[in-house]
Parts: C-alpha cells; sequence; structure tokens
C-alpha cells in the first residue's frame, strides 16, 4: 500500500473541505454580514442609521410579515419589503405578496422533487438546479425561495417525504448546501427548513418530538450543520413541532446555542408559516421574523407591550431587527432581473435532471434497455402514461407551463421504430376496476414487453398528513400482478415520492424507479428505458420489504402529540444493518447498463491521529460496454467504540462518468468528525482511539473494498463523573483505581482481598452498579459523603485520552 503524506488541519471537527468551500463562496457572493464592505447597503454603519431612527413600533413591525409573502416595508424610512416564496423543486409565486398562490400561482418550471434530486448523488447537479430556481425566482421578483428541506426520512410513512432528500444526514446536509450555493449565487436568498426534528405531518403543529441529544446531534441537527457552515443560507425557516418540548419557534437551545453560536449562522430565522405562539419569547431565543403577517398586525402590539413593561430588552429587540435589515437590504441590493424565467431551457434541463435521478432497482435478463434487444411491439399500460403523476400535494405544488406525458413523447419520439399501444390498466381513484386490468392484461401478452407505469396517485403524499402504509394502490398491484402472468418481459416503473412495498417484485424482471420527475419527468423515463440514458440514480432512502421492518414502525406518527424516537440513531440503513434485517432494495442501490469494478483502495496511512486528515482513494473501472456514472459511497465503521455506534456510516461520494473500459481514481478526504460520535458527556464530537474500517462501495450493501486504519486520539479530556456515577467506572480505570483504593482502603481490602472469590463475584455483581455517594453507607463510614464529593473532583481535574 502506498503510504501517502499526510496533511494536519485543525478543523473543529468539520471535514477540511467544507471549510475551503464556503471561504470560496463567501468570497465570491459576499454573503455574510462580516463581509460586508463599508460602502454596501447592508454594511454594519448603515444598518446602524437606520436602526437609530426607527420607532419602537417600526421595530416590531419589521420582525413580523407584511401579508403572506412578504416582510413590512418601511417607507418613511426607505426601507423596502422583500418577497418569499416556495419552494423547494420550483416557485410557487402568488399573483401578489397577499394571496396564497393556490391554483392561481404563475407558471414556473416544475423540476423533479427533492426524493428525485437526492437519487441523483450529483452535487454538481444540485447546484444547476440551484442556479435554474435561483434565476426562474429573481425573474419573479423573489428575494428568499423557502427550501431546501433537509429534515431527515425517519419513517416512510412521512407525507412529506417527497419533499427532502434522505434518510441519512451527510447525503441530505451535503446535496441542501449545493442548492444553497447554486439559489444565493443568483442574488435570492434561501430558506433552509424545517428546523429541526419535523418528522411527522400528524398533529405537525403541536408534535412533541422527543429525541435523545446523541441523536438529535448525529442525525437530525447534521443536515442543517452541514447546510449552514458551507453555504450560509439567508434563512432558515424554524418548525412547527416541539423538540423536547418546547417550540422550534422559541428554543434558545436550537436557535442561539446551536445554530448561531456553534455554526455561525449569519442569516435570519424565519417561522414556518404560522408557527409562532409566543413572538416575545421567539425573539428572546433567537427567532427573527414571523411569517405570515398577522392581520391588523396585532401581535405587534404584544411586543411593544413587553419592551414598554421591561418584559423584552429593547437591546434583543434591536438584535433581530439589525439581522433583518441586512438580509433585507443585500436582497434588494443583490437581487438581479433576469429577462425572462427560462422556461423552455429549463425544461430541457428539467428532462435531464430527472433522468439522473431515475433508479433502476432491478434489470434481468437484461430487459432493458429496450433498444439493446429485439423487442419491437410495446404495451405502455397505466393511467399515469397519459396523466403523469409528477410532483407532491401541499405548499411545494408548483404550476408548470407545460407536462410532457408518457405517450406523446415516445410516439413522437419512438413510434416509427416500434409498435407502441396504450391501455389505461386502472382509474386514478382507490378503485379497482377489473376490466380495465383485463383488457391491459391481454394487450400486454400480445406485445413483446409491456412497461406498466404505477405509482402513488396525488392523494396518497402530501404535506399535512402522513402514509398509513407503504402499499401501492389494490388496483395498481392487482394490474401488475396481471400483466406479470402472461408477460414475462413486464417493466414496472414506478412514479412515487417515497419508498413503496412491492408484492410482485419476484415475478417481473425489471423495476424502474422514476420518483416524482417533475413536469419533463415522462421524458426521462423514456430516455432510460429505450437506452438513450443509462441510468444512474442510487437510493437516498430505504426500501423496506415491510413496514413492520422499518426503523420507526412502533413509534410512528404520534400519541397524543408524543413523538418517541425509540430507534435512535438506527435511521435508515444504520437500523437495517444493526437488526439485520434484509431490505427491499438497501440504500445506495441503483443498477446502471454497465458494470463497474472497484480496485486498489489505498489510504494515505495506517495510524492516523485526530488532527490529521486520511486521504483515501479508489479506482473504478467501467468494465462494460456503455458509457455510465456510477456512484462511488464511502462509509466509515467504528471498530472499538465505548458507545454503540452504527455498522456503517456514509462519509464520502462522487458520481463519476467514465468510457467503456475507461477508470479514475476518486479520492476522498476524511478528517476527525469523519470518525466521531456526539458524545452527551462531553457535548461534542469525539473521535475514540481504535480501529476503523473504511469501506468503499456501489451501495450500503454492496461494499468492494475495505481498509483499517488506526486513530490515536492527542486530545486531552477531562473526566466527567459525579458522585452518582457507578463504581465501576472508577474501578475498572487503572488510573482511578489506585485513587479509590487509597479513598477507603479498610473497606476494599475487606471486599476485595485475594482469594476471597465469594466477595469478589459481590463486588462484581452489586458493588459495581452502585453510584460512588452510596459509600459513606457500605464503608460505614470510613468515607464520608463530603470525601466522595471531593474524590470525584479530584477525578475531574484529571485528564485521559479517548
Ligand atoms: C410549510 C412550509 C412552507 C410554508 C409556506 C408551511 O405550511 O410547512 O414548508 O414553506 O407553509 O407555504
Amino acid at each position: 500500500m502506498a503510504a501517502c503524506q499526510i496533511t494536519r488541519t485543525k478543523n473543529n471537527g468539520m471535514n477540511a473541505k467544507g471549510f475551503s468551500l464556503t471561504m470560496t463562496l463567501l468570497t465570491i457572493a459576499t454573503v455574510g454580514a462580516t463581509q460586508a464592505h463599508a460602502d454596501e447597503a447592508w454594511s454594519d454603519k448603515n444598518i446602524d442609521r437606520l436602526l437609530s431612527r426607527m420607532t419602537l413600533e417600526e421595530k416590531a413591525m419589521l420582525t413580523s410579515g407584511r401579508d403572506a409573502w412578504s416582510t413590512q416595508p418601511i417607507d418613511r424610512l426607505d426601507i423596502p419589503f422583500i418577497w418569499m416564496a416556495d419552494g423547494p423543486h420550483g416557485l410557487r409565486r402568488a399573483p401578489s405578496t397577499d394571496t396564497w398562490g393556490y391554483g392561481d400561482q404563475l407558471p414556473a418550471t416544475c423540476f423533479p422533487t427533492a426524493s428525485a434530486l437526492a437519487a441523483s448523488w450529483d452535487v454538481a447537479l444540485m447546484r444547476e438546479v440551484g442556479t435554474a430556481l435561483g434565476r426562474e425566482a429573481s425573474a419573479l421578483g423573489v428575494n428568499i425561495l423557502l427550501g431546501p428541506g433537509v429534515n431527515i426520512k425517519r419513517s416512510p410513512l412521512g407525507g412529506r417525504n417527497f419533499e427532502y432528500f434522505s434518510e441519512d444526514p451527510y447525503l441530505s446536509g451535503k446535496l441542501g448546501a449545493a442548492y444553497i450555493e447554486g439559489v444565493q449565487a443568483k442574488g435570492v436568498g434561501t430558506s433552509l427548513k424545517h428546523y429541526v426534528a419535523n418528522n411527522v405531518e400528524t398533529e405537525r403543529m403541536w408534535a412533541n418530538s422527543n429525541v435523545d441529544e446523541r441523536t438529535l446531534n448525529e442525525i437530525y441537527f447534521t443536515p442543517f450543520e452541514i447546510a449552514v457552515r458551507e453555504a450560509q443560507p439567508w434563512s432558515v425557516m424554524a418548525c412547527y413541532n416541539r423538540v423536547q418540548g418546547v417550540y422550534g419557534t422559541q428554543s434558545p437551545d436550537i436557535l442561539t446555542d446551536k445554530l448561531k453560536k456553534d455554526w455561525g449562522f449569519e442569516g435570519i430565522v424565519v417561522s414556518d408559516w404560522d408557527a409562532v405562539i409566543d413572538r416575545v419569547e421567539g425573539i428572546r431565543s433567537g427567532m427573527h421574523l414571523e411569517m405570515p403577517g398577522k392581520p391588523g398586525h396585532l401581535t405587534n402590539q404584544i411586543v411593544i407591550d413587553a419592551v414598554r413593561n421591561g418584559e423584552l430588552d429593547e437591546a434583543r429587540l434591536d438584535g433581530v431587527v439589525r439581522d433583518i435589515l441586512r438580509v433585507v437590504l443585500r436582497a434588494k441590493a443583490v437581487a438581479a432581473s433576469p429577462p425572462d424565467q427560462n422556461l423552455d431551457e429549463h425544461h430541457d434541463f428539467a428532462r435531464r435532471v430527472a433522468s439522473e435521478a431515475i433508479t433502476l432497482l432491478k434489470n434481468d435478463g437484461p430487459v432493458l434497455p429496450l433498444a439493446g434487444n429485439r423487442h419491437r411491439k410495446i404495451a405502455v399500460i397505466g393511467e399515469f402514461a397519459v396523466n403523469p403523476r409528477y410532483q407532491g400535494n401541499g405548499s411545494s405544488e408548483v404550476k408548470p407551463p407545460r407536462v410532457d406525458n408518457f405517450m406523446d413523447i415516445v410516439r413522437q419520439e419512438y413510434g416509427e421504430d416500434y409498435e407502441i399501444e396504450y391501455a389505461q390498466g386502472y382509474n386514478l381513484g382507490d378503485d379497482v376496476d377489473f376490466s380495465l386490468i383485463e383488457g391491459a392484461a391481454r394487450l400486454a401478452a400480445e406485445a413483446d414487453v409491456a412497461l406498466v407505469l404505477a405509482g402513488l396517485p396525488l392523494q396518497y403524499e402530501s404535506e399535512g398528513i402522513d402514509r398509513l402504509h407503504i402499499d401501492l394502490p389494490p388496483s395498481h398491484n392487482r394490474l401488475i400482478e396481471a400483466i406479470a402472468a402472461d408477460q414475462p418481459n413486464t417493466v414496472v416503473v414506478l412514479t412515487n415520492g417515497s419508498a413503496v412495498a412491492m408484492p410482485w417484485v419476484d415475478n417481473v424482471p425489471a423495476v424502474v424507479e422514476a420518483w416524482l420527475g417533475g413536469q419533463a419527468g415522462a421524458g426521462a423515463i423514456a430516455d432510460v428505458v429505450f437506452g438513450k440514458v443509462n441510468p444512474s440514480g442510487k437510493l437516498a432512502e430505504t426500501f423496506p420489504v415491510r413496514l413492520e421492518d422499518t426503523p420507526a414502525f412502533l413509534n410512528f406518527p404520534a400519541e397524543d402529540g408524543e413523538v418517541l424516537y425509540g430507534e435512535r440513531i438506527f435511521v435508515g440503513y444504520r437500523w437495517y444493518d444493526e437488526r439485520n434485517i434484509a431490505p427491499l432494495f438497501p440504500f445506495g442501490h441503483g443498477l446502471s447498463y454497465t458494470e463497474f469494478t472497484y480496485s486498489d483502495l489505498e489510504v494515505s496511512a495506517e495510524r492516523i491521529s485526530n488532527e490529521d486528515t486520511l486521504t483515501v482513494t479508489v479506482t473504478v473501472t467501467n468494465s462494460g460496454d456503455t458509457a455510465g456514472k456510477e456512484v462511488v459511497q464511502l462509509y466509515v465503521n467504528d471498530m472499538q467504540a465505548s458507545v454503540r455506534r452504527p455498522e456503517k456510516e456514509l462519509r464520502g461520494f462522487r458520481k463519476v462518468d467514465l468510457a467503456p473500459g475507461e477508470n479514475q481514481t476518486v479520492e476522498f478526504e476524511l478528517a476527525e468528525r469523519d470518525f466521531a460520535h456526539y458524545s452527551t458527556r462531553h457535548k461534542r464530537w469525539i473521535a475514540e482511539s481504535g480501529e476503523f474500517r473504511i469501506l468503499v462501495g456501489a451501495s450500503s450493501r454492496d461494499i468492494r473494498q475495505r481498509q483499517s486504519v488506526t486513530l490515536q486520539s492527542t486530545e486531552k479530556l477531562n473526566y466527567r463523573l459525579s458522585e452518582y456515577s457507578f463504581f465501576r467506572e472508577f474501578w475498572s480505570n487503572p488510573e482511578l483505581q489506585p485513587l479509590l483504593i487509597e479513598l477507603m482502603p479498610n473497606w476494599l481490602g475487606d471486599h476485595v482481598g485475594e482469594g476471597e472469590p465469594l466477595q469478589q463475584a459481590v463486588i462484581q455483581d452489586f458493588i459495581l452498579d452502585q453510584p460512588l455517594i452510596k459509600f459513606p453507607y457500605f464503608t460505614a463510614g470510613e468515607v464520608s459523603a463530603e470525601q466522595v464529593r471531593a474524590f470525584v473532583e479530584r477525578c475531574n481535574s484529571m485528564t485521559y485520552t479517548p
């Protein structure tokens, strides 16, 4: 193995690359307040000047919206308003700031939704999507686009899963950051949502997420942390729900300590629409802007009164107003006004994006691509072929200028070379129409191949409601079974925003997951099934066999408003690995029309410290005869941990494009945080000494190369023990044991003398698990409570290496 040079970096536990990228972007886009130049409209000097001229009433007004979508302008001081609009996968811009824009929103490109975008595992593409969205937003006069959503898919039942990226925090964070970078490069801000632990729709306005501290940090904070540190969104949207009993709009721990102090967030916190319960508490906790504005601006008076009666410090309000002014003035100053939205070009781009996301789950034979075999007579089955399902339901609903449908596309583009017939197969309701199934089965049986377009109708996936099961409509399942019975070349093409069960999977040779592909998704499906595009999507979420296998099965959605995160850190593939449950299709899985081989995994050193950056290289070769893209995935496994850790955790990925026979060496860099877990005892991330395995592969269950490294920590941490710590903690520690003997020599001499196995056993079985504070009694006064406390203090002044 080649031993390369180790680069030493200090990086606060975040990937060093993340920081250099942030710095570059800050320079280009002059994002943060700290970057503001003295003569810029949003400079501290200008803001202070404005603030000094504002009345208390005006300050209060500025911390609440004017109406549905805009902030409050103050004409007297030339403070403009800014316009916000949903998001995330296209603009839902209402005709005016005081109308809601449901149904009458302006036309805008509907890109594939987040679950599709994530399946591309393509950070560069994500940035391009962001740029296109940024252009459309600025053409429509929108200053802040309400997205991306980086909440974790804790259960496949989550009603908004289509709007979120992944079950994995690292993947979600990286894609979120790229989206933000793309949008903001166009002079439009973003609102990273829904912060945080917002994982059920049921009772979403008051659900209380009971999530333990380690899990909150490792799983639910992480995507937000990555996106904030790497891309500095102009705003973060505070969630509806409570976390550990405190509303997301009024939690100082979450809004100030984490977001602002730990991660260095420089923008403003905007409430989710109508999420504010107590504005004064919100302002105290780090929330800036209540949205939307309330009729008659009633809640402003509450803020004014709170300042007047001394309940709210005006300096605190000033800080919030200052941050809002910075964003508002900056948004106006950098706003561009492109002549149009670029709708035609964006339609073609949306097709490319959708094709990058399509995930080939199964391809026996191989049946696909159609262009590669002799099948000429094609039966296209399913209402979705003429009436496509292409986006989710709720606030993210875009009104696209046009929507492609599969039958039109294939007739136009392939009609001369293939005989293509259509049968409806099912209707969009929930009833099973046997005559439609029979007609479709007859047509399919006579063809060379059947393409069945199935999936979830609109009413199955929506903001505001969770799914009750992971099944397709019975009409779709029955149709697929009927077609597969007489047609061996049955290809199922699914459109849905989240995982579904596939009871028929063994009876069909091919399954294509096309997600909710946006307005041009139908063309992308055609590109993939006919072979114009070699599929390269990979699952960003596990597809389970049954709902009962899923991590949150026993605790989803909520009981009496309480959501128990009982599976802890074992979300998604972490759960299936730990429980040894075979999924239907694992996280990271996706096939190609070509083959990739992995070789020569090398690490820059076999022994590292927590201060080092480890470089990992692996060679990937396209060993087939078709050009294609592969998503190379790197996972880390902590083999010796003081806490229970997942069998593997995603810490890097790259999408590579390879011609037949071509190879590429892919490089990853791993830093301290990539090896660390969140220690609740120390309230920070810690990479512990010990052996780690570096796993590189084509999916979470298809690891092709492995390598071990040993980490030796250079940290010196103080013990964090208390009088309630167990005797065991002191006794089993070679450094502390002699001190313990010093503390109670007589009692220990009596109880742990050599050759007294019975008493040894008593010590082990009973004494070891006693809190130290009980020893004044056990030792009949040999040690006093004061002495125990002093002893603990002495231990805590000592350090150890984790
Ligand atoms: C949703 C947000 C959305 C907002 C504005 C809320 O109900 O949760 O995601 O941005 O409405 O439409």
